[in-house]
C-alpha cells in the first residue's frame, strides 16, 4: 500500500509475531514494544543529516561524522505512545519530548485531549510522533495538528501497526507526514479496532482492561 514505509526486518516482523499472540503477557508485551522502538528509531532516523567535525583519535586528528542541526523530538500520543518513547530515548537520549495526552471516545472513536505539553521551538526541530496504532488515525490526525498550531513544520509518524483506512484518511490530512509502520493490517472493526491487530495496545501494556 502506498503512503506508509513499512519497516520489514526479520527481527521485527518475529517480534511483532510475539506481541500480537493473545498469550502473550503484559511483561512480554512491554519489553517487546520496547526492543521494536529501537529498531524502528533506527529506520525513521536513517537519513538525519551529518556534519563533519574535527577530533583527536589517541593517534591522529580526522575529521569525525556527527549529527547535524537541532535535537529530535519524539512526540508521544499517551498512554500507549509512551511505550516506543522510551526505546527511542535509548537512542537519541539528547532528544527532547513533547507528550499529548489523548483518548478515543469508544463511541465516536473522536480523539478527547486532557494534556500536552512540547517544547517551545517546535519550528527548528525535527518531531517524530510515536503510537503503536493507526486505526482511524484520528488521534494521529488530532496529535499532528496540535503540534503544527506549535510550530512544528517537519514531521515524521512512528507506529507498528496501520489499518489501510487510517493510513488513506492520515495522508489525506496530512500528505506531508511520512508514515513508518511495522505492518498495515487487513482493516478495521464495527469497533475501530485493527484487525487482526494486537489488541488494545494502552491495554496490553499496562494489564488494565
Ligand atoms: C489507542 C492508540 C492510539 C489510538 C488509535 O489509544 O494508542 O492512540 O487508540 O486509534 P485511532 O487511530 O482510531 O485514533 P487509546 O485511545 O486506546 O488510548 P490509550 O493509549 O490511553 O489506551
Ligand atoms: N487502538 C488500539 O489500541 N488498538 C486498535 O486496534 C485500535 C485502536
Amino acid at each position: 500500500m502506498p503512503g506508509a514505509i513499512v519497516i520489514d526486518h526479520p527481527l521485527v516482523q518475529h517480534k511483532l509475531t510475539i506481541m500480537r499472540d493473545k498469550s502473550t503477557s503484559t511483561q512480554g508485551f512491554r519489553r517487546l514494544l520496547r526492543e521494536i522502538s529501537l529498531l524502528l528509531c533506527y529506520e525513521v532516523t536513517r537519513d538525519l543529516p551529518l556534519t563533519n567535525i574535527t577530533i583527536e583519535t589517541p593517534l591522529a586528528e580526522m575529521q569525525a561524522p556527527t549529527l547535524a542541526g537541532k535535537k529530535l523530538v519524539f512526540a508521544s500520543i499517551l498512554r500507549a505512545g509512551n511505550g516506543l518513547l522510551e526505546g527511542m530515548l535509548d537512542l537519541v537520549p539528547s532528544a527532547r519530548v513533547a507528550h499529548i495526552g489523548l483518548y478515543r471516545d469508544p463511541e465516536t472513536l473522536t480523539p478527547v485531549e486532557y494534556y500536552f505539553k512540547a517544547p517551545e521551538d517546535l519550528s527548528e526541530r525535527m518531531v517524530i510522533v510515536v503510537d503503536p496504532m493507526l486505526a482511524t488515525a484520528n488521534s494521529a490526525i488530532a496529535a499532528i495538528e496540535k503540534l503544527q498550531q506549535r510550530g512544528a513544520n517537519n514531521v515524521r509518524f512512528v507506529c507498528l501497526l496501520a489499518a489501510p483506512e487510517g493510513i488513506a484518511r492520515f495522508k489525506n490530512a496530512h500528505p506531508e507526514v511520512s508514515i513508518y509502520t511495522a505492518a498495515i493490517d487487513e482493516r478495521l472493526n464495527d469497533h475501530g479496532y485493527i484487525v487482526p491487530g494486537l489488541g488494545d495496545a494502552g491495554d496490553r501494556m499496562y494489564g488494565t482492561k
